[in-house]
């Protein structure tokens, strides 16, 4: 309703309203490295585009005449029920968008109610984050380290943290000629690593490589980035001691931040170490889906992590029916990767998504105006979502299939 009494007072809104022009406007503000970050996807972006044309393939079909005066756009999840059926999506280093970083988009989303899920790679530890309060989600990133492993889920718990979501598509960043091109490395200078720099484990952890001189093995694809990041670098890295110090600090945290060889057996482990609900993101295949339901996780989350990881990867949203049909409501499934609208939402909630994550979208509020731009783009999706509920003729989610849309093309 805010944005509709605005207009009538002939304000403008404070942030552009359509998607394409809120992303522009964000892009230009954060400059080059911060943008190509935040816009780019894998390889030739196909996956990245699949994304959003899968949208188009499904249309909606409006009913009429079903009294709508009455909405209910709240969802059940983990006990708990959320007054819109979104979240915000774990992005990595938003301190790139706005110095307001994750506390600023964590708050922004504790004035919804909706849970914040605070990312691996947040730029402030997820204890601060905490201490903005509403719900909050942790999405870990899978240590090579047990020890680490279990303290980031023991640390989030002991937070308030409500669910741990574990990111299965990222056990190595995706090939991103974006960030290649700027060379640029988000983690240099400390940056998205307050969660590590902030753990006792870690910070043990890394005094003991150092003492032992060891040199983890590093993909020589990356090398060329971090030389080329490293020139660009100001003080104190400008003595080749220096570079060699930071090339050896980049080794050791990749070395550390991911286990390539994870398989389901390692899953028990986690088990054990939290009582929190478990989430696996990144499931595309159904048979997939059906080993994460036999292993006894909590729910899963359809994404290709936003085209990112995989380029030629399938389109999220095609995924999704089938996941959906082999999970035949055992445990939520959730979906991200390509919600530009509220439509998109009621599109992916028809094809059986329990809720759905916001991701760049609110990386662009973030941009432009810190908590209040993050806060006007929940009230955008939410008065879309809620509109277009309301104009397709459905009062909530309860009796909401896939009967709602119809496929073309
Ligand atoms: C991400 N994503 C992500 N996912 C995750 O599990 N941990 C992370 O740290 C990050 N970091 C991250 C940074 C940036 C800049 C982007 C754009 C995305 C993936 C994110 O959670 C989500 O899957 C995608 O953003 C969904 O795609 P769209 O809708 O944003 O295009």
């Amino acid at each position: 309703a805010a944005i509709f009494t605005s207009g009538f007072a002939g304000r403008a809104p404070a942030i552009p309203v359509a998607p394409d022009a809120l992303e522009a406007a964000a892009l230009k503000k954060m400059g080059r490295r911060a943008a190509g970050y935040v816009a780019g996807g894998a390889g030739l972006e196909r996956s990245m585009a699949a994304n959003r044309a899968a949208f188009d393939r499904w249309r909606i079909l409006p009913r009429q005449l079903r009294d709508v005066s009455q909405r209910d756009l709240s969802v059940e999840l983990f006990g708990r029920r959320l007054p819109l059926p979104f979240l915000l999506a774990p992005i990595g280093v938003l301190e790139l968008a706005h110095r307001e970083a994750d506390l600023g988009a964590a708050r922004a989303a504790a004035a919804a109610g909706i849970p914040f899920v605070t990312s691996s790679q947040a730029s402030r530890s997820l204890e601060d984050i905490a201490g903005v309060g509403g719900p909050r989600w942790f999405q870990l990133y899978w240590s090579s380290r047990d020890e680490l492993t279990q303290s980031f889920v023991q640390r989030a718990e002991a937070a308030g943290y409500e669910a741990i979501v574990v990111t299965l598509d990222t056990t190595q960043i995706g090939w991103r000629p974006r960030d290649l091109a700027t060379g640029y490395l988000p983690f240099l200078r400390g940056r998205g690593l307050a969660n590590y720099l902030s753990d006792p484990v870690f910070r043990d952890m890394a005094f003991e490589d150092q003492a032992q001189g060891e040199r983890p093995p590093i993909g020589l694809g990356a090398l060329p980035a971090i030389l080329e990041l490293l020139r660009h670098f100001p003080e104190p890295l400008r003595s080749p001691a220096d570079l060699e110090r930071a090339i050896a600090a980049i080794r050791r945290f990749i070395a550390v931040y991911s286990r390539p060889d994870l398989s389901w057996d390692d899953l028990p482990f986690l088990r054990r170490c939290t009582r929190l609900p478990i989430l696996l993101k990144g499931i595309l295949h159904p048979e997939d889906a059906a080993r994460a339901l036999a292993e006894g996780v909590d729910g899963l989350i359809v994404s290709n992590h936003g085209g990112r990881q995989v380029d030629g990867a399938v389109a999220a949203l095609d995924a999704l029916p089938a996941v959906v049909a082999r999970v035949g409501g055992q445990v939520p499934v959730l979906f991200d990767s390509g919600i530009r609208s509220g439509a998109d939402m009621v599109k992916a909630l028809a094809l059986g998504a329990r809720a759905v994550l916001l991701g760049r979208p609110y990386v662009h509020g973030l941009a432009l105006g810190g908590e209040a731009g993050v806060r006007a783009v929940i009230e955008n999706f939410s008065a879309e979502l809620d509109l277009t509920m309301a104009l397709s003729g459905q009062r909530d989610f309860s009796s909401m299939d896939p009967g709602l849309l119809q496929r073309v093309g």
